[in-house]
Formats: structure tokens, C-alpha cells, sequence
């Protein structure tokens, strides 16, 4: 038997579930937001100039956008994702350093991707219910409000803002972009893990049974992975 080469070894970040989530979120945000501009902006409503056909567009991507989204929650590992909402939700001191920018150790996921995941939900909440508003609105004046269209139109500004830094640091920044790995394979390198996540890493170490049973199937399979490639 080799000896364990820890830089080779890889760990489960996501599961397939969780992968497909994060996906299916992405492509229908990117869907909405080309159908939105073009309602949005004059330059593009005179180029496509079928406004009806593409404001139906938008409303139909929506209600498909949500219900694919529930979809793969119920119909895949669903344990996983919750166990995964849990962490995100869970705040403690090293959130509290890291957000004041002092030195932390984060655990699986730092404070910045726990606020980008809270603002994310919250976002697609307020998404779909001006969304519906809109659209109803048009049915029932009783629904109409002025400021409805303001919070969708705020929303997509500042969702635009947040998905520039959340493209930046997976794609560009060279010391986060190894996560883009864990989103389309599933796993990321341990070392790299170790430096960016180190208490998610010694969760793994210390804890395996516990860890496995208290987060669920990602961790299980992490705690497998990591020893069945470690000791090839
Ligand atoms: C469930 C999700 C959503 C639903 C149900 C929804 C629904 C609607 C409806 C009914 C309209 C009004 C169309 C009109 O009367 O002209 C609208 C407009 C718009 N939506 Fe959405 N939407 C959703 C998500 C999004 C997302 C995620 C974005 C951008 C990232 C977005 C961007 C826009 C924009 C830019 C407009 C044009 C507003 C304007 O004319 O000022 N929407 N949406
Ligand atoms: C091409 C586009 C995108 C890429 C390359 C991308 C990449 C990533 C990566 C690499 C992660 C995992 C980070 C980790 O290891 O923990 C992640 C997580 C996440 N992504 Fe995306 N993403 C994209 C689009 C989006 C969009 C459009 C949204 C929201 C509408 C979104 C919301 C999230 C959320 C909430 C998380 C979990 C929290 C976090 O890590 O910030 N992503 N994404």
C-alpha cells in the first residue's frame, strides 16, 4: 500500500442533488434576466419588438424556474440539501472574524457565501412574488401597486451586482476559483479544502461518525472518498 499523497486526495463538496439545485437556479436566473432586459430596456424591446411574446416567455421561465427547482429538491437527495441549508444558516464566531475581516477559519462554507446564499432565497422569493403581483396586478387593479415594479427592478440591479462577484471569485480570483470543481464534479482537492475551509476539513478528520450522521450524506461520502483515494 502507497502512502497517503494528501495533495491528490479529493473530498465530496456537493451532491449531485445539490449540483443540479445550484444549476437549475443558475440557468433560469440567466433565462430571466435575458427576457427581463429585454422588456426592461427600450433598445432591446424595439429590437425584438414582441413584447406580449416575450413578457409570456418571462412569466412561463418563471413558473418553470420554480417549480424545477422544488422538483429537484423532492425528487433528489433531499437530506443533503437540507443538511446543507443548515450549515449555511448557522453563524458563529469565526463568521463574526471573518466578516470584520480579521483572521477566521471557516468551516465548509465562509460568512460571504452564508449571506450570499440567504440573499439568493430571499431574493427568489421577492422575485417571484412581484413576479406574480405583476402579472396578476393586470387582472385585479385591487393588486396593482406602484412600488411593485420598483422592488422587481431593484432586485435585478442588485442581483446583477452579487452575481458579478459570485462569477469573479469562482471563475477568476486565482485562490477560490478550485470551487468551480466542486459545483461540476462534485469534489475538490483536500489541500485546497484545508486552506480555504479548514474546520469543514477537521470536522471531516476528528468526527466521521458524527459528522456523517449530523451532516448528512455529503459528509459521509467525503469521509469515503477522502480515505479510499488517500490510501490507493
Ligand atoms: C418567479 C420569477 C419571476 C416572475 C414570475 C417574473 C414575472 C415578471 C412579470 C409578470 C413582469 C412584467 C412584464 C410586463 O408587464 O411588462 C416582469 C418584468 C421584469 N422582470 Fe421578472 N419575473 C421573475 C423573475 C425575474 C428575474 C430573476 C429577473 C432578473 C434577474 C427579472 C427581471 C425582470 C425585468 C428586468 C422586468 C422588466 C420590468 C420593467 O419593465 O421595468 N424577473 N417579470
Ligand atoms: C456561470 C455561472 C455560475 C458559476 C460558475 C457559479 C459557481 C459557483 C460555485 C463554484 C459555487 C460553489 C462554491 C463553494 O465551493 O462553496 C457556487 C455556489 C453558489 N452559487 Fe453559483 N455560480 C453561477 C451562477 C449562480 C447564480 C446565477 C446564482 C443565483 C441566482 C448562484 C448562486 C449560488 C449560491 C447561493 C451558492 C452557494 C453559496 C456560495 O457559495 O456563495 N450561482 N456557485
Amino acid at each position: 500500500m502507497g502512502t497517503a499523497r494528501p495533495d491528490a486526495v479529493r473530498v465530496r463538496r456537493f451532491t449531485r442533488t445539490e449540483r443540479a439545485l445550484h444549476w437549475v437556479l443558475a440557468l433560469g436566473f440567466f433565462a430571466l434576466l435575458a427576457s427581463g432586459l429585454v422588456l426592461y430596456l427600450p433598445e432591446l424591446s424595439v429590437l425584438v419588438a414582441r413584447r406580449p411574446l416575450v413578457k409570456a416567455l418571462h412569466l412561463y421561465t418563471g413558473v418553470v424556474w420554480l417549480v424545477a427547482l422544488a422538483l429537484v429538491v423532492a425528487l433528489g437527495n433531499g437530506r443533503s440539501v437540507i443538511a446543507t441549508v443548515r450549515e449555511l444558516d448557522r453563524f458563529d464566531e469565526d463568521d463574526r472574524r471573518w466578516l470584520l475581516g480579521r483572521p477566521s477559519r471557516p468551516g465548509r462554507f465562509n460568512a460571504g457565501q452564508k449571506l450570499n446564499a440567504a440573499l439568493t432565497a430571499a431574493f427568489t422569493v421577492l422575485f417571484a412574488v412581484s413576479g406574480f403581483l405583476l402579472w396578476y396586478g393586470e387582472r385585479d387593479t385591487r393588486f396593482r401597486f406602484a412600488g411593485t415594479i420598483l422592488l422587481h427592478d431593484g432586485l435585478m440591479y442588485v442581483a446583477l451586482i452579487l452575481l458579478v462577484g459570485h462569477l469573479y471569485l469562482a471563475i477568476i480570483r486565482p485562490a477560490t476559483r478550485h470551487s468551480l470543481r466542486g459545483i461540476t464534479t462534485g469534489y475538490v482537492r483536500a489541500d485546497w479544502a484545508r486552506r480555504r475551509h479548514p474546520k469543514w476539513i477537521e470536522e471531516l478528520d476528528r468526527e466521521p461518525g458524527e459528522a456523517g450522521q449530523a451532516g448528512g450524506q455529503p459528509h459521509e461520502l467525503a469521509r469515503r472518498q477522502q480515505y479510499a483515494e488517500g490510501n490507493q
